[in-house]
């Protein structure tokens, strides 16, 4: 069985890849690096199973026969997709089209991940699927949140229309190893702060709330959707809530550091709320998050104080 991963050099993408070589699959990483990177590959480089092609999914590209397609490559972090907001329009529409097409072509099955931001800024608490989201189609945001709305509705089309075997996967705030230290997300900002003795920013009260998954349970979730029946989108995240002031609280307890709290104001269309109801996956999949915050915080802490220091070393040498 062969797989597809677009965006395999990616934080998610490069997890994804080691989860499917120890299935049993030959993975095919396809990546521009345009926000990923080797290094989250290069303990694969001499398996056999595994191939990179540094490619951009937005021109045609072509990886031989595969049995499965999981569409993983678009800029991610608020930091990546507003620096490079045309180049994520185009991987979520010329690019979904493109991976979309491969499934076709090799009647392989088709995963989209999808995202939380689909619901905007939620009127709704916490988020089900069958919410339609309160999205601002023009905001600094929109080039992620429409391109992912886009992907879901070009997904749907491909299972209606050509009857290709597609999945959604609706990934809520995801965190661990291999994360950017600089993509500006809640875990790699507060944790880059604490470790260098920056204060932490928090933006607006601090009192929005978020919750966070552990990658290990994201994939956990994703692998058992992509072996599902469920063509419509799912939920898979933590259902556990922080507050922004919370997180930076349990941040500075496990690193140890005597760095403070600073307040900001909250970005544009910064949603107050995030929350997956995720009674679809437990009860369609048996899938439940297994890691808390603090016992995920202390997992990724190995990965994130060399990054740290290597991220530091660069900078200075610049
Ligand atoms: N991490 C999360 O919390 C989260 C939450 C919701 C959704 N997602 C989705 O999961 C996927 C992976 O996110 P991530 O956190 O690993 O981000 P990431 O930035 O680490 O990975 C994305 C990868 O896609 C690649 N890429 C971007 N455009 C490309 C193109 N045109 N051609 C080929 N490769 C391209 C990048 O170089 C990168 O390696 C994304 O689709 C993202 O929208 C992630």
């Amino acid at each position: 069985m062969r797989a597809l991963v677009t965006g395999g050099a990616g934080f998610l993408g490069s997890h994804l890849c080691d989860a499917l070589l120890g299935d049993g699959y030959h993975v095919i990483a396809v990546d521009n690096l345009l926000t990923g990177r080797h290094d989250n590959i290069a303990h694969l480089a001499s398996d056999p199973r595994f191939e990179f092609l540094e490619a951009d999914v937005c021109a045609s590209f072509d990886c031989g026969s595969v049995d499965y397609v999981y569409h993983f490559a678009s800029p991610a972090s608020p930091v990546d997709y507003m620096i490079h907001g045309v180049e994520t329009l185009q991987v979520g529409s010329i690019g979904t089209f493109n991976a979309l097409e491969c499934a076709r072509r090799h009647r392989a099955k088709f995963f989209l991940a999808s995202t939380s931001e689909c619901y905007g800024d939620p009127a709704v608490h916490p988020q089900k699927e069958t919410y339609w989201g309160n999205v601002n189609p023009i905001g600094p945001r929109s080039v992620y949140d429409e391109a992912k709305r886009f992907s879901e509705a070009a997904t749907m089309a491909y299972l209606r229309y050509h009857k290709v075997d597609t999945h959604i996967v609706r990934i809520f705030n995801t965190y661990g190893p291999r994360m950017q230290v600089n993509d500006g997300r809640v875990i790699p900002n507060f944790m880059k702060q604490a470790l260098s003795g920056e204060d932490l920013t928090v933006f607006g009260d601090g009192k929005q709330t978020r919750s966070f998954c552990y990658v290990a349970d994201e994939i956990d979730g994703i692998l058992r959707l992509a072996r599902s029946d469920e063509h419509d989108p799912t939920n898979i995240g933590n259902p556990v809530e922080f507050t922004m002031l919370e997180c930076a609280e349990k941040v500075l307890e496990i690193t140890g550091s005597k760095s403070k709290i600073r307040f900001e104001p909250l970005p544009q269309d910064d949603p107050k709320q995030r929350r997956p109801d995720i009674t679809k996956a437990r009860k369609l999949l048996g899938w439940e998050p297994k890691v808390d915050l603090l016992t995920g915080l202390r997992l990724s802490l190995d990965y994130f104080i060399p990054a740290v220091a290597k991220n530091a070393a660069v900078a200075r040498a610049r």
